[in-house]
């Protein structure tokens, strides 16, 4: 199956609604449109915000809008020829998504081949240009899931030619970038993503190398990349926002003329704010010999909470390829999260910024951000913009009788609109009478799609649920999803459980589980709770020494009938390492698991045993792999 996620045929590079400018007092006028203030396509974009046409926006959501406006749409924008140094359209962004890079750096958020392919599939229907797949030299899962990701998704062409560029990263040397085109060549679209630092601080303590010594690595390394046949050249001067101007302007002229196609800005730190990153964007494109046949891109992080804001006035001063990442996961505070970066230009990119446009479709958002969070574990905290559990949920008196006369006054961006469905619209209420073809239909429009085997599976778990609460909320249905979907390959399956906790003595557990061959082990510990007596007993079975790092449990809906879905954060003592991309230091894998059930001991020996199978995954991989490569090497 190629994924659980279906595919919204809504198209939203949809420029906004072109309608005359009226007060909200006039009640023949939706009063939360885009209003037109009919911008001069201009292929240079204002290097900032027009204040004038701020107030403009009062809303970015075509679905607000009653009575509703058909006939005014312009045409979808196509989205321009992939072409490596050059975007015909100068209003076009092009969007790179680093989830699977940067945003694997996160601390605990480890994936597995499976998980990454998941994720690139469904990055390829969101519409990102180019997709960064790993770091290939780190690991061999990471170059291994690289490959399986070049193959697949980088030529999976669609009717309309589009197909995402798959992109590795390597640091500035032979053996790095040998590795990342051995991954990526694959593609039909193959790209190389090279870096070096330019600052003094990381050139004089990290490097330790001159200025002449970084630009002559960076030169021949960037030449040795097309040496190797590759068309698609990204160069990155690592901590660009502490860098000296000059000595920027001066390595990436050398780049350029040694091949490289886009040159990428990172704010490694995450130190700059949004006037002096757009400034360092807009000096870079007047000052850098060669720079108008090369795309400029943007790298913020989210130190200072500012990535957003920044990558939107990088793309203000000129820069047309945005890095991003979704749910903003990244090192340390993260990355711009491509939710936000993307509703940003969908909101304001008409008017505000000179007709900005990207080619994401934002009715998949939700559902990426939601196997985004299962897969990591990297939880998205409930205020999180645009994708946030509270971002379209109303709680105090005055807000809700707005939402009730008019759904613009307090919403700029509809739930639709990121495909995301407000449960109480639907219609459907689902209980213990409810069928496989209501639960199927329910779960479809909250953008599942499940093949037979796991609808089975996800119907008994919501009969179960069914029978114990009136009514099985949407809340309810994804975190089933999560629990029977969501999951790696079994190694170990929990069977059963029995506790007996309380104040009268030790708590002990009795667990059953069952291994890949079927056969059951049985294993019983005391402990200090029901958890950690469970854990224990689990730990007697499995036999891998290992350290629980988080343990969180939560209920999903009100009530004392709430599912209860448990995330945990494991560390395997004799576990995998990878090497870390900015330090070149080894750094130990960590694993999530989740779970799920009514049951909160259930649940939380779910999301362990969970844990305790991606680590295992990876540990037989890397075992395969091995063996693999000393045959090679004995050969
Ligand atoms: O933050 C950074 O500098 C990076 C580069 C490799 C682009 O991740």
């Amino acid at each position: 199956m190629a994924s659980i996620f279906t595919n919204p045929k809504f198209y939203a590079t949809t420029p906004a609604t072109s309608i005359s400018a009226s007060g909200p007092s006039n009640p023949t006028i939706p009063h939360h449109s885009l209003l037109h203030f009919s911008p001069k396509p201009s292929s240079h974009p204002p290097p900032f915000p027009n204040a004038s046409a701020r107030k403009a926006a009062v809303s970015c959501s075509q679905q607000h809008q009653t009575p509703p406006i058909t006939a005014t749409y312009p045409t979808p924008k196509r989205r321009p020829e992939y072409i490596p140094n050059r975007i015909s359209d100068p209003s076009y962004v092009r969007i790179f998504d680093t989830t699977l890079r940067d945003g694997e750096q996160s601390p605990g958020a480890s994936l597995t081949s499976k998980e990454k392919l998941d994720i690139a599939r469904q990055l390829s229907k969101l519409g990102v240009d180019i997709i960064e797949a790993g770091f290939p030299a780190s690991s061999k899962d990471d170059f291994e899931a690289v490959k399986a990701i070049a193959k697949e998704v980088g030529n999976a062409v669609d009717k309309d030619g589009y197909v995402p560029v798959i992109c590795g990263l390597s640091r500035c040397n032979e053996k790095d970038i040998r590795t990342a085109w051995e991954a990526v060549k694959y593609a039909k679209r193959p790209r190389i993503h090279t870096f070096i630092a330019t600052s003094a601080i990381h050139m004089e303590y990290k490097l330790r190398k001159t200025k002449t010594e970084v630009i002559e690595i960076a030169r021949s390394m960037v030449k040795f990349a097309r040496s190797l046949g590759c068309e698609d050249v990204e160069f990155s001067p690592e901590d660009a926002g502490r860098s000296d101007r000059e000595f920027l302007y001066e390595i990436l002229g050398e780049v350029i003329r040694a091949g490289a196609t886009t040159l990428n800005i990172p704010d490694t730190v995450g130190i700059t704010v949004p006037s002096e990153f757009g400034k360092l964007i807009a000096d870079i494109k007047s000052n850098t010999p060669g720079i108008e046949n090369v795309i400029i891109s943007t790298h913020c992080q989210n130190d200072l909470g500012l990535s957003t804001a920044n990558t939107v006035a990088g793309a203000c001063a000129g820069a047309r390829q945005l890095e991003v990442t979704i749910n903003g996961i990244g090192e340390r505070a993260g990355n711009a999260s491509l939710e936000e970066v993307v509703m940003t230009l969908k909101c304001h990119g008409e008017v505000l910024f000179g007709g900005l446009y990207t080619g994401i479709n934002p009715r998949h958002i939700y559902i990426t951000s939601k196997m985004v969070e299962e897969y990591t574990g990297m939880h998205v905290q409930p205020h999180k913009a645009i994708v946030g559990a509270n971002a379209f949920a109303h709680e105090s008196g005055i807000h809700q009788d707005g939402m009730l006369k008019h759904k613009g006054t307090y919403e700029i961006i509809a739930p639709e609109d990121i495909g995301f469905e407000r449960s109480n619209e639907a219609g459907i209420v689902l209980g213990k009478l409810s069928g496989r073809h209501a639960l199927k239909k329910r779960l479809e429009e909250l953008g599942y799609e499940l093949d037979n085997e796991q609808l089975e599976g996800i119907f008994w778990r919501f009969k179960a649920v069914a029978d114990q609460k009136k009514r099985v909320t949407d809340a309810d249905l994804r975190a089933l999803v999560s629990d029977e979907v969501f999951q790696p390959a079994v190694v170990w399956k929990l069977q059963d459980l029995q506790v007996t906790c309380g104040t009268l003595g030790l708590s002990t557990a009795t667990v059953k589980l069952v291994d890949a061959n079927g056969r059951e082990h049985v294993g019983c510990s005391v402990g200090t709770g029901p958890v950690d007596s469970a854990y224990k007993a689990v730990d007697l079975i499995v036999k891998e020494p290992v350290t629980l790092l988080e343990y969180s449990l939560t209920a999903v809906t009100e009530g004392i009938d709430a599912i209860a879905t448990t995330r945990v954060l494991i560390r395997g003592d004799n576990s995998r390492t990878t090497t870390h991309a900015h330090t070149g230091e080894a750094v130990h894998r960590t694993f999530s698991g989740i779970g799920a059930g009514m049951d909160i001991v259930v649940s939380s020996v779910k999301a362990y045993v969970g844990a305790l199978n991606k680590m295992l995954g990876f540990k037989e991989k890397s075992q395969v792999n091995d063996a693999a490569e000393r045959t090679a090497i004995s050969a």
